[in-house]
């Protein structure tokens, strides 16, 4: 949450800027604004609201030229999302620019101490109290009395470009006076950031640095150099990539990055093969991103099986880096993720139990750690998340290792921090997803878990070879099965159009049919506003019957999963109470379209590989209500596309 991004060494460091920020709008766009430095100071520009970054444009025309600067995009945690709350924020001085993705857990502390030593604080936010405290050891390093540089002697003004420290307490070789108050203020600091500072004193120069929130440095030809939360927002721009681990300090200066441990020692960042163009970041003639993303399902998925499945008849997953001795080792496997992600691990539970035979928990990342779960050895952890970063699901994979279980995420960035921090990593091939609403991703996770499914029962000797044969070739046939439900948006759209007025609706489903309801609820509720609930569709007349009442709409899976004929069942229960039905049939299913007012139809696959094609109508049919009632898909309320604080 929250888009961070800088740029040193570029003549148009604002219009980089300001397209980075367009790029990592998806991250969160309560607020956003760019802070520039030249020589004679710090100039900034913030707006806030839903035309923020629009707004923005229209007060960067009154910029100075400058070669470097800072930009933020906010999904507002403390405070409210105004102006006075937006990044950059600015020390007491003006002359030290600060944006911040995370959480400053003591920020409460550290304010009534700076409060108290004479600092100003002017915004409701955690972020500000950190563009103080490097104002306060800047102030240190540079022989201000103070001590806070906010006493009017203007310790951090007027200082010569590229000053050196006092030696008794300067930075290590290489390092700058602003580098070292960067790493004293976070010492400081509890709680997850990344961060990047600007300081005219010293204005071609910025300091980035993170812990567990994520940052991507990128190089060019011409010594520009940059960086950002995300790879998107620098794509077309950087030539070559690097990441940081956590607590290491980067100075971006043109031409170079030094880079430092915490404690100053001179460090490396890591270069970072980056597979993703700018093309795939650009709504390509698309009105907008999720429907881009719905259409590129078939290659998402043809991608993410692409090499792993063997002619033959075996998975080939030497990649992950756990191998399968490990593999045959694990008695219980759990699945942690956050919504769509949580769905996808779902479905994956009936393929892992049924083809591995090895129990499976699916727990929501959020609870997992706090419910004291029951972990050894023995125990394989995945973590399934799109971003690599949730932060839920994050901890939820520390967690697994703190208590001696094997860890593997199944994710979409590379070198994203679940992927460096568990023992193996499964990526999914999805290329950058823009759009808030997961949709490709989503189904690239279903189609690596089942990988993974296949991989665990080969390895564990639990399928014979014919069985198997059939199961891959049901895989390798999936991204033309996406691809026909795919082409049917329009009359799915038709559908959809009949209920676009629609304020409730119950999805339902039975065996993979839930999770899939649930997905097709998610992502109604989340980009058109509607309440969607979705029941397992046997637990109707344990209690969520008593809501149907004529003319509620009821959307169920009924393609031809083991419970099908038991779901027709329940679907007879909610017709004989005058509920609207709209059905996901299998083509040419008279017997189960009869039942209803609407069919989205689908072509028939193998039971467990059949959520991959169920999804994609009530993805497009939530995609054409949100349309029809003039929603911003891309960017629902509230919302952000990668969930940093817990
Ligand atoms: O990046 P992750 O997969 O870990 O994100 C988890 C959820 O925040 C995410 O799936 C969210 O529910 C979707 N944006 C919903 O469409």
């Amino acid at each position: 949450m929250c888009g961070i991004i800088g740029v040193t060494g570029r003549a148009d460091a604002l219009e980089m800027l300001l397209d980075g920020l367009d790029r990592l709008e998806y991250r969160g766009y309560d607020s956003a604004g760019v802070a520039l430095s030249t020589e004679a100071g710090t100039w900034r520009a913030r707006s806030a609201g839903s035309r923020s970054l629009a707004d923005l444009r229209k007060l960067a025309e009154a910029a100075p030229p400058a070669a470097a600067g800072i930009g933020h995009t906010r999904w507002a945690t403390h405070g409210h999302p105004t102006e006075a709350n937006a990044h950059p924020h600015l020390d007491c001085t003006g002359s030290i620019a600060l944006v911040h993705n995370g959480i400053v857990e003591n920020a409460a502390a550290i304010a009534t101490r700076l409060v108290a030593g004479g600092h100003r604080l002017t915004s409701e936010t955690d972020s500000e109290v950190l563009v103080h405290l490097v104002e306060a050891h800047l102030g240190e390093l540079l022989g201000d009395p103070t001590g806070s540089g906010a006493a009017g002697t203007g310790s951090s003004r007027g200082v010569p470009r590229g000053s050196e420290p006092d030696t008794a307490h300067g930075p290590a070789p290489g390092s700058s006076v602003l580098g070292e108050a960067v790493r004293r203020a976070l010492v400081e600091v509890r709680g997850s950031f990344a961060v990047v500072v600007a300081w005219s004193g010293d204005p071609t120069r910025l300091v980035a640095t993170r812990r567990v929130s994520p940052l991507v440095l990128g190089t060019a030809a011409g010594g520009a150099v940059m960086v950002a939360s995300d790879v998107p927002a620098l794509l077309g721009r950087a030539e070559r990539f690097w990441t940081l681990d956590d607590g290491q300090v980067a100075e971006l200066v043109p031409g170079g990055i030094v880079v430092t441990d915490v404690a100053g020692a001179p460090a490396q960042a890591r270069p970072l093969e980056v597979a993703w163009n700018l093309e795939q970041a650009r709504k390509g003639g698309f009105p907008d991103f999720m429907s881009k993303e719905i259409a590129e399902q078939p290659q998402a998925v043809a991608d993410t099986l692409a090499g792993r499945l063997t002619a033959d008849g075996t998975v080939g997953l030497d990649e992950i880096r756990v191998s399968p001795d490990e593999l045959r080792q694990v008695d219980k496997v759990v699945l942690v993720a956050c919504g769509s992600s949580y769905h996808a691990a779902l479905v994956a539970k009936f393929a892992i139990e049924h083809w591995a035979r090895v129990p499976v928990d699916v727990d929501i990342a959020s609870e997992f750690r706090y419910r004291d779960p029951i972990l050894d050895p023995r125990t394989l952890v995945v973590g399934v998340s799109q971003s690599g970063e949730t932060v839920d699901t994050l901890q939820a994979v520390r967690h697994g290792r703190d208590l001696g279980a094997r860890t593997l995420v199944v994710c979409n960035v590379v070198d994203s921090s679940m992927a460096r921090e568990a023992d193996g990593v499964l990526y999914t091939r999805a290329g950058p997803e823009i759009g808030v609403a997961a949709t490709k991703t989503h189904l690239a996770q279903l189609a690596a878990l089942q990988v993974l499914a296949l991989h665990l029962a080969q390895v564990r000797g639990r399928l014979d070879t014919e069985r198997a044969g059939r199961l891959l070739a049901g895989l390798a046939d999936l991204p033309s099965l996406v691809a026909r439900a795919v082409d049917r948006a329009g009359a799915v759209a038709e559908v959809a159009q009949r209920y676009r007025s629609v304020r409730d609706v119950f999805f339902i489903g039975r065996h993979v049919g839930y999770p899939v309801a649930m997905e097709g609820a998610l992502k109604l509720k989340e980009i058109s506003y509607v309440r969607a609930e979705a029941y397992p569709a046997g637990e109707l007349k344990h209690g969520p019957i008593a809501l149907i009442e004529p003319d509620a709409l009821v959307v169920a899976v009924a393609t031809r999963t083991p419970l099908w004929e038991k779901l027709l069942a329940n679907v007879e229960e909610v017709r004989s109470r005058g509920a609207q039905v709209v059905l996901v049939a299998n083509d040419g299913d008279e017997e189960t379209a009869r039942l209803a007012q609407a069919v989205l139809w689908v072509p028939r696959c193998e039971a467990l590989l059949s959520p991959l094609v169920d999804v994609v109508p009530l993805q497009q049919f939530a995609y054409a209500v949100a349309r029809a009632n003039g929603r911003d898909v891309d960017r629902p309320r509230n919302l952000a596309k990668t969930v940093t604080v817990e």
